[in-house]
Formats: structure tokens, C-alpha cells, sequence
């Protein structure tokens, strides 16, 4: 570890109701429970998955528990009730003159059976304060299809603004798409505890 690097997060966390631990190969079958389902991946960046392509999407991911070392996404499986019930990805920026990271993004899914009970909004606020309190993030930030209802209220729960909606600048399973960016800056996360 460089003095420009941070010491690996403290994990796992744990929320009322929530383990968030990064993922392990044997999470495999867990995850493809809502992975392989096309409605759960209409808004998502990858998927509906198979449980083969599940397995080695799952593995990779598995790898990476120190996310500013190895410049990839840290996964972190929901653990509620001793099943994995969704999982949430941070990806750090990196910072000035290649030091500590200073802007984040994070992203989340959850099986349809959680949903609605604020699992989702619990385990997104564990991470979105590993991003400012851990990593010291000066931003941190959200993006997704504005049709992704359920993921614009979300941002909103953890207190991210509407920042701006690109138009058509991606494509997605057959049309262009729009993005719209949320985000949320570390006085902003300081001013809502
Ligand atoms: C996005 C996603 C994770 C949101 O899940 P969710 O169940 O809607 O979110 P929550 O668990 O936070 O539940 C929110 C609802 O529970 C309610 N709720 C109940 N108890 C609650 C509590 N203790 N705390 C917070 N909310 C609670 C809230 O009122 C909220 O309802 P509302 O959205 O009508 O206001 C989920 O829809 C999903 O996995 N979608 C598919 C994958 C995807 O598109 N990911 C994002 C790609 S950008």
C-alpha cells in the first residue's frame, strides 16, 4: 500500500437488517435467483444472465475486495435473513495527481420478493457513507434510465438531486436511451445525519 493508497474498507458493514460482505463464488445460485430475470434486468447494464455466465460474472467480482488497489467495482452481497438478496456496486474515481479517490458511483439491485420494504434504501446508505466516511469522496453519484422509477426514488431517499438528463446516449437492449445523472456532495451527506 502507497501513502496515496487508503487502507482496504472495514468490511463486512452491517445495517439493521442488512450484512453487506463482498461477494464469494458460492453466491452464484443466490444472485442468479434475480440476475436471470429479464424484468430485474430491464434497466441494468448487463443480463438477463444465465446461471453459467452468472457464475463467472460472480467470480470476477468475488476477486476484488479492495476497490482503490485494483481499479475494479467492489461488490457487496445484501445478506437479509441469511440469504443474498441483492448486491451493490462502488466504483471509485480516481483522484488528483493519482491520489485517493474523490468521486464515486454506486448502483444496486435487489430481488423482486425485498422490494418495497426500504432493504434497498438501507444498504445503499451503508455504502453511499463507505464512500464519503471510508474513502473521503468528495461526490458521489448515481446513474440510470429516468424510466427506472423505483431507482430515481431511491437516489432520492439517500438525498441525491437531479443533476442533469443526457439524451439518447446510450444503447440498450435495441434503442437509444436516456441517462440521467444523480448526485450528491459530501456537505449535502454531511447535513443529513
Ligand atoms: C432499484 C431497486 C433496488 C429499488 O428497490 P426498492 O425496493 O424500490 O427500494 P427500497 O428497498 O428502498 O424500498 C423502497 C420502498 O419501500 C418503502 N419502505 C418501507 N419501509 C421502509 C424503510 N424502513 N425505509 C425506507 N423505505 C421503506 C418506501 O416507502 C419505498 O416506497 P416508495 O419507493 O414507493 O417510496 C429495485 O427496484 C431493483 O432492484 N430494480 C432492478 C435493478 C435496477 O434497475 N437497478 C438500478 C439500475 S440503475
Amino acid at each position: 500500500m502507497t501513502a496515496r493508497h487508503l487502507p482496504p474498507p472495514p468490511l463486512p458493514l452491517t445495517t439493521e437488517r442488512l450484512m453487506l460482505r463482498p461477494l464469494t463464488p458460492a453466491d452464484a445460485d443466490d444472485v442468479q435467483r434475480y440476475w436471470g430475470d429479464p424484468e430485474v434486468a430491464r434497466y441494468l447494464p448487463f443480463g438477463p444472465l444465465d446461471a453459467e455466465a452468472t457464475r463467472a460474472k460472480v467470480e470476477r467480482l468475488a476477486a476484488n475486495t479492495d476497490p482503490q488497489r485494483t481499479d475494479e467495482v467492489l461488490s457487496l452481497a445484501m445478506v437479509h435473513a441469511g440469504r443474498v438478496e441483492g448486491d451493490l456496486m462502488l466504483r471509485l474515481g480516481r483522484g488528483p495527481d493519482d491520489g485517493p479517490p474523490s468521486v464515486a458511483e454506486v448502483g444496486w439491485v435487489t430481488h423482486p420478493e425485498v422490494r418495497g420494504i426500504g432493504l434497498a434504501a438501507e444498504g445503499a446508505g451503508a455504502v453511499v457513507d463507505l464512500a464519503f466516511g471510508h474513502y473521503r469522496c468528495h461526490r458521489v453519484t448515481a446513474v440510470l434510465d429516468p424510466r427506472n422509477t423505483a431507482s430515481a426514488r431511491l437516489c432520492e431517499r439517500l438525498g441525491m438531486r437531479l443533476e442533469g438528463v443526457t439524451r439518447r446516449d446510450h444503447w440498450a437492449r435495441g434503442e437509444w436511451s436516456d441517462t440521467a445523472v444523480y448526485g450528491l456532495l459530501r456537505e449535502e451527506w454531511a447535513d443529513l445525519s
